[in-house]
């Protein structure tokens, strides 16, 4: 049976993404750092689907922790078939108000992780000329945001760096998508520090489900980028037909609201 590995496994997205290809019958390696949330999941996912989900707690900001579960799912036979880089985190405020280890473990977590975890299982992928990767990168890939810098520079390099690893992948067997949700419904806006009902009331939210289907599809279809929603859609082109500064404006004042 075909495997997929889900990082961020327990939270809104990766949890729906989760319970996505296990209904396609995918095999599940499941990672986040809550062992007890990632034992619950496992056990719903494998007597719902009849599929084996093992766990493995990990936390992803530990720059050896990428290693240390390739290794690991390598000593138990385990081949992953689709990576779903899924774990990350924003955090709000001003950079030089910011705490600065915070900034620092999401660059490890929503880059470096990424990253690494793409070079080792893309590697292996590509010897076996077969395999998918899904990238979540955001609608914050699409411009500057004062009062998040560090998550909206982390999310453009995801999206820039999954296009560019896409293209060089061309014709080998294997794909990498970026899914670009906007405002979705998950603990995320909690954990960076914001009140998420006052997030959604301003700007409304997805629900993971639907940013996860998305996600699903695109990355079965091998689409380089997928966007979810009209909202991010636009956000897009805008991006591309305003000026810099002035969308770098817009964001800033849409995210000094949102706190
Ligand atoms: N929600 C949105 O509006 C939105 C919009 C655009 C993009 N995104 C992106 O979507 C992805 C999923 O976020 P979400 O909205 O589903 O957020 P979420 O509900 O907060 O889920 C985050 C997941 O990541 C895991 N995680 C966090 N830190 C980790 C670490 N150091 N090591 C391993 N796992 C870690 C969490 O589990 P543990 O806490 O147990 O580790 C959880 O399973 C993120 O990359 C986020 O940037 C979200």
């Amino acid at each position: 049976m075909a495997c997929a590995l889900v990082t961020g496994a327990t939270g809104g997205i990766g949890s729906e993404l989760c319970d996505i290809l296990a209904a396609h019958g995918y095999d599940l390696v499941l990672v986040s750092r809550s062992e007890q949330k990632l034992k619950e999941l496992s056990e719903r996912l494998e007597k719902a689907y009849g599929i084996a989900a093992p766990i493995f707690p990990f936390d992803l900001a530990d720059p050896k922790a990428a290693d240390q579960l390739h290794d690991a799912l390598a000593e138990q036979g385990i081949v992953v078939d689709i990576l779903a880089n899924n774990a990350g985190f924003g955090d709000q405020g001003a950079f030089l108000d910011s705490s600065w280890e915070r900034q620092e473990e999401m660059i490890k977590l929503n880059i470096l992780a990424l990253m690494r975890l793409s070079y080792l299982f893309g590697n292996d992928m590509r010897t076996r000329g077969a395999g998918r990767i899904l990238n979540v990168a955001s609608v914050a890939a699409f411009a500057a945001g004062p009062y998040m810098p560090v998550y909206f520079a982390s999310k453009a390099f995801v999206l820039s760096f999954s296009q560019a690893m896409g293209e060089e992948l061309r014709g080998s067997g294997v794909t990498v998508t970026a899914l670009c949700p906007g405002t979705t419904a998950t603990g995320f806006w909690n954990a960076a520090g914001m009140d998420a009902g006052n997030v959604f009331s301003l700007m409304g939210a997805q629900s993971p489900r639907s940013v996860a289907e998305l996600g699903f599809s695109g990355l079965m279809a091998g689409k380089p980028v997928v966007i979810h929603s009209v909202p991010s859609k636009l956000a897009n082109v805008a991006a591309r037909l305003v000026p810099r500064r002035v969308s770098t404006w817009i964001t800033g004042q849409v995210l000094k609201r949102r706190g």
